[in-house]
C-alpha cells in the first residue's frame, strides 16, 4: 500500500453525503474514469498483483464490477463472467440472495459460463458491507470455481465486510474509514 499510484487514485474518487439516502457516504468512481492516469494506474495495479497466478475467469458485479473487470480480464487473459442483478440474464441462471447497506437483492450468473475447478478472481468497485461479494463467492462456489481473490477500488473498513467472507482474502487499493 506504498504503491505511489494510489494517492492519484485515492484524491480521483468523490465523495457525496446522502446518496442514496441519509447518512449515507457515497463513494462516487466515476470520478475516477474522468482522470485517465488514475484509471489506467488501478488496473495496471490489478494486472499486475494477477498476472501469472493462472486466473481463469474474472467476475465482475453489477454495475460498476462492469467497469473495472473486463481490462483486468484482458490485461491477465482470463475470461470476463458478469454476475447480475435479478431478470437481467437471457439464458438458464443460478442465483443468490443478499442484503447490503442500503437494502437487499439477488445475484445471478449463467448456467455454463463458470467450469468446476476454474480459478476465479472477483471483481467490485467497492466492499461495504461484504453482503455482495459474499454472494458472489458462494454463487461462483454453486458451481466449483476456486475462488482466488476479491478485489475492489475502495474498501469501506469501518464496516469490516472482509470478516464475512470467511478465509476468502480481499484486496483494495483505497481504505476510506
Ligand atoms: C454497491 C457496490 C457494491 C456493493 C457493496 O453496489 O458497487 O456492489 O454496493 O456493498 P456491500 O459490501 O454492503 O454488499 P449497489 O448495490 O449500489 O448496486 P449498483 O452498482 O448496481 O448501483
Ligand atoms: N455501496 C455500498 N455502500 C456504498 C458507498 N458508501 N459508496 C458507494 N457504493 C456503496
Amino acid at each position: 500500500h506504498d504503491d505511489p499510484r494510489l494517492a492519484r487514485i485515492s484524491s480521483s474518487i468523490r465523495a457525496i453525503p446522502d446518496f442514496p439516502k441519509k447518512g449515507i457516504m457515497f463513494r462516487d468512481v466515476t470520478t475516477l474514469l474522468l482522470d485517465h492516469q488514475a484509471f489506467k494506474d488501478s488496473i495496471d495495479i490489478f494486472v499486475e498483483r494477477y498476472q501469472g497466478r493462472k486466473i481463469d475467469v474474472v467476475a465482475g458485479i453489477e454495475a460498476r464490477g462492469f467497469i473495472f473487470g473486463p481490462p483486468i480480464a484482458l490485461g491477465i487473459g482470463a475470461k470476463f463472467v458478469p454476475i447480475r442483478k435479478p431478470n437481467k440474464l437471457p439464458g438458464p441462471v443460478i442465483s443468490q440472495e443478499y442484503t447490503l447497506e442500503y437494502g437487499t437483492d439477488r445475484i445471478e450468473m449463467h448456467l455454463g459460463a463458470v467450469e468446476k475447478g476454474e480459478r476465479v478472481l472477483i471483481i467490485d468497485d467497492l466492499i461495504a458491507t461484504g453482503g455482495t461479494l459474499e454472494a458472489a463467492i458462494k454463487l461462483l462456489e454453486q458451481v466449483g470455481g476456486e475462488i482466488v481473490e476479491c478485489a475492489c477500488i475502495i474498501e469501506l473498513s469501518d464496516l469490516k465486510g472482509r470478516d464475512k467472507l470467511g478465509d476468502k482474502p480481499v484486496y483494495a487499493l483505497v481504505d476510506y474509514e
